[in-house]
């Protein structure tokens, strides 16, 4: 009788398996992966990132940032925090994210407390994917349901982070093409580049928005000249959102709606282009960007992660074991 259950249960298995194309492995994650192999990793993770958070609230922006740099490099497999070794030429280093990127260490330390609590069982991929949705909803964002079961990568790539990371000096057409090179439609890639909602940009990277492009408000660009000289400056920072920045809401769209685009990327998504009606609804409610998001966010989570036996569970996120 057993015997027969069993059967049956594979041949649904089986079945299902079969319906499922070669490459589409979405479905292998699931957000109860470590609901038996470490019941503690929700709370460790939430605790830290409430005390990240708490003394810099930034951190949330920069944690996300982390998270879509490493899912659009090679999927969603912790490469970037891979640091260089005689073996490795890491992602840190790569154009889009050299001075750029940071959190690396409260992963690390993230990292240490969950092996502490469950030795070689949690990837640094999920972790990032689970730091990042607490970093959004600490910064008043919405929050979801993580899918887990992600490995980590042995292996990294600058040239593949220097080609799939998106420009700020992105055209809305370039943005769409990136996007949708990952799986990413129009809509998801509106919806995440509200991330941009939080956190800061440096000098170098809205340079040329506000001493050359038009589309621009006047005022604006005058405020943000003076902290970006026409040289040198090239770290100082501006918000993202100016009217919030530490908020996860969509004030990142209702700027562009006034020409208050940080980046020139930032602006091509209300410039009379092809998602100007996107970024329109956002502006317009706030409820539908913040369901559009965990969408999008979700599946940007699902970019080709390494499952089963690829890949290892890293004890240290800065190198593979
Ligand atoms: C649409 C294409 C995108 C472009 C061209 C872009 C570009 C940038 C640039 C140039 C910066 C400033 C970096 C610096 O000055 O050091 C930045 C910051 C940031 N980006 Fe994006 N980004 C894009 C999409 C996204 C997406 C999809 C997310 C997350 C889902 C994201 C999250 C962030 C966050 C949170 C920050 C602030 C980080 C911090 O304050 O540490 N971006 N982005």
């Amino acid at each position: 009788m057993a015997g027969a259950v069993l059967v049956r249960r594979m041949v649904v298995v089986v079945a299902i398996a079969a319906l499922v194309a070669p490459g589409e492995v979405a479905a292998q994650l699931t957000p109860t992966y470590y609901d038996g192999s470490c019941p503690s990793l929700q709370s460790i993770v939430r605790s830290a990132m409430a005390a990240a958070v708490q003394q810099e609230p930034r951190m949330g922006a920069s944690i996300l940032r982390l998270f879509f740099h490493d899912c659009f490099v090679n999927g969603c497999d912790a490469s970037v925090l891979l640091d260089d070794s005689s073996t490795i030429t890491g992602e840190k280093n790569a154009g889009p994210n050299a001075n750029s990127l940071r959190g690396f260490e409260v992963i690390d330390s993230i990292k240490s407390q969950v092996e502490a609590a469950c030795p070689g069982t949690v990837s640094c991929a999920d972790i990032l994917a689970v730091a990042a949705r607490d970093g959004v909803n600490l910064l008043g964002g919405p929050t979801w349901a993580v899918q887990l079961g992600r490995r980590d990568t042995r292996t990294a790539s600058q040239s593949a982070a220097n080609s799939n990371l998106p420009s700020p000096s992105s055209s809305a057409a370039a943005l769409v093409s990136a996007f949708a090179s990952k799986g990413l439609d129009s809509r998801d890639m509106v919806a995440l580049s509200g991330a941009h909602t939080i956190g800061a940009a440096r000098c170098a990277t809205f340079r040329a928005r506000v001493y050359n492009d038009t589309n621009i408000s006047p005022g604006f660009a005058v405020r943000r000249r003076q902290v970006c000289p026409a040289s040198g400056g090239d770290g100082n920072l501006a918000p993202l959102d100016a009217l919030s920045s530490v908020r996860f809401d969509n004030g990142y769209f209702r700027n562009l709606m006034g020409r208050f685009g940080l980046l020139h990327s930032d602006q091509e998504l209300f410039n009379g282009g092809p998602v100007d009606s996107i970024a329109q609804q956002y502006a317009a409610n706030g409820a539908a960007f913040s369901r559009d998001f965990v969408t999008a966010v979700v599946k940007m989570g699902n970019i080709s992660p390494l499952t089963g036996s690829s890949g290892e569970v890293r004890s240290n996120c800065r190198k593979p074991n």
